[in-house]
């Protein structure tokens, strides 16, 4: 007879592990289907089911503990049908640990023709083969059942910058709507133990980030995530946004900052409370040749480093730092070798991934002020 293994799967919860008595940096644990997240947390963006250049077992080696995938991107290829004869997107690209997915809104907003927003949905024209779709609250939790993400994201509005009260005002209600009928189906497909996450808009109105936060917390989500920044604004105004969103958000479920940012940015938002972020600057730095290191960017192209026996960054341990120089990564770059997306993108990831380690460390000695002040005096004068 077969023997049909049930796995047991931990339902998706949060604890707060720390909070810094000085600033409001959390610590916490968040505990997936696929395993366990300590924030704050930087998730690699995988937007087409795979970091790029990188295999998962970099990943695991870079201490990469959650990464991101896109429902509007694998649901216009390959195509659900063809993860679904996986199980999933887990399985799909051979990735065991969590995985968060992005409702798409967003991505509509930024890459599909022609998109037109009604109470139905998004309707938009690929921006691969220019045929039509119209994704809803609805598809959107069903494409994300599909993924199997351990984390869904609800379908959300975003607007550019800048954009009226009115029209912030407007759209952060289609976001609300949105967001509910996003709950309603997610409860009635979701795999068991797996999360949704709303998602708060309000332009760049604090009045609206309030409201916003408010009535997304009445329909109760898992976990909660700011959206809407880092859309062309100046940074202090990013930086106001989530200070006043943040405190309306509840205390216990964790919260994400979408697609933010530099290292400046996510020392900055951890002091202000926020527990989750993911971003495309590293990985599309490292194919830019644009190294993150602790006393600043390194630019890999710049003659500078042309015979430098120096590693990137001195203080970093990633593989690319233990095994390899500036002048050999520059002159990988110079030659546009493959192997050169591959060892800048395993440092920009090892630089993100160990920042926040150091951010929780210091969060847990209840010295995140301490951190953040020596995190930002190394970056800014280059010592
Ligand atoms: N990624 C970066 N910003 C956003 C946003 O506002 N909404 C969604 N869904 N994803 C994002
Ligand atoms: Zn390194």
């Amino acid at each position: 007879f077969e023997e049909v293994e049930e796995r047991y799967v931990e339902p998706f919860h949060f604890t707060l592990d720390a909070v810094c008595e000085k600033t409001g940096a959390r610590a916490g644990t968040l505990t997936t289907p696929h395993g366990v997240i300590k924030t704050p947390v930087f998730m690699p963006v995988g937007t087409l089911g795979t970091v790029k250049s990188l295999a998962p077992e970099d990943l695991t080696g870079l201490n990469a503990q959650i990464i991101l995938g896109n429902t509007y991107h694998l649901y216009l290829r390959p195509g659900c049908d063809v993860i679904d004869e996986f199980g999933g997107l887990h399985q799909f690209m051979n990735w065991d640990r969590p995985l968060l997915t992005d409702s798409g809104g967003f991505q509509i907003f930024s890459l599909a023709k022609l998109q037109k927003m009604t109470e139905e949905g998004a309707h938009f024209q690929s921006h691969i083969d220019g045929s039509r779709h119209l994704l809803t609250p609805e598809k959107a939790m069903e494409i994300q059942v599909c993924l199997g993400s351990d984390i869904a994201m609800a379908l959300d509005e975003c607007i550019p910058y800048p954009a009226s009260h009115e029209q912030a005002l407007e759209s952060l209600g289609l976001t609300t709507r949105w967001g509910k009928r996003s709950k309603e189906a997610w409860e009635m497909t979701k795999r068991p133990g797996h999360a949704l996450f709303g998602i708060v808009q309000g332009g760049m109105y604090g009045d609206l980030r309030k409201q916003s936060a408010e009535e997304l917390r009445k329909i109760g989500f898992d976990g909660y995530a700011l959206g809407g920044l880092s859309v062309g604004e100046p940074r202090d105004l990013m930086l106001e946004m989530a200070g006043t969103s943040l405190p309306y958000l509840p205390q216990d479920r964790p919260r994400y900052i979408m697609g933010v940012g530099k290292p400046q940015d996510l020392v900055d938002m951890v002091n202000l409370g926020a527990d989750m972020f993911d971003c495309v600057l590293p990985t599309r730095n490292a194919r830019n040749g644009q190294l993150f290191t602790s006393k600043g960017p390194l630019n890999i192209c710049n003659a500078q480093h042309r015979t430098s026996t120096l590693p990137v960054d001195e203080e970093c341990q990633c593989y690319t730092c233990r095994n390899y120089s500036r002048a050999y990564l520059r002159h990988l770059y110079m030659s546009r070798e493959l192997l050169s997306y591959r060892l800048n993108t395993i440092h920009n990831i090892a630089f993100f991934i160990s920042l926040m380690e150091k951010a929780r460390e210091a969060v847990l000695a209840n010295d995140y002020a301490a951190f953040y002040k020596d995190f930002f005096q190394k970056i800014e004068t280059g010592a």
